[in-house]
């Protein structure tokens, strides 16, 4: 059966068509081509689709569209917008984080609902902020010491 679902992305109210089991990382991808946000395992395992819902970090793949009507998500693109991201974009890249493109989001946005919750995060608790996004190329140091940086980066900011 088919349901319209609205919801708020990235700043904007959207509807859209939805079955019963439309995934949200499939509206964001195939409805809104939002193609920032990855499918990898498609099964809550890999955090390659994560995106913030309210706040907080969450597997795409695994919400279905109708369990998130009228809330709000916001995506890797949408982070783009937002001046103190671009701190945790940066270091990532200033710290040779990056290595693909295909957990790199997942990771950033884990990395912003982490920094949302905890402005100073030792690297226990980025360690855990992060254990949800797999990527099997790198070790996470790198990774580890760019969420650090743009902890310093955000807080130098505010100062
Ligand atoms: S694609 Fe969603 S967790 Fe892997
Ligand atoms: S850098 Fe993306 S999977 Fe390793």
């Amino acid at each position: 059966m088919k349901n319209k679902c609205s919801l708020k992305v990235n700043g904007k109210n959207i509807t859209v068509e939805v079955s019963d089991t439309t995934t949200l990382l499939e509206v964001l991808r195939d409805h809104l081509g939002l193609t920032g946000t990855k499918e990898g395992c498609g099964k809550g395992e890999c955090g390659a689709c994560t995106v913030l819902l309210n706040g907080k970090a969450v597997n795409s793949c695994i919400v279905f569209a109708h369990q998130v009507e009228g809330q709000e998500v916001i995506t890797i693109e949408g982070l783009n917008e937002d001046p103190k991201s671009k701190h945790i974009q940066e270091a990532f890249i200033d710290e040779g984080a990056v290595q693909c493109g295909f957990c790199t989001p997942g990771m950033v946005v884990s990395s912003k609902a982490l920094l949302i919750k905890k402005k100073k995060p030792s690297k226990e608790d980025i360690r855990e902020g992060l254990s949800g996004n797999l990527c099997r190329c790198t070790g996470y140091t790198k990774i580890i010491n760019a969420v650090e940086e743009a902890a310093r980066r955000i807080e130098d900011e505010d100062v």
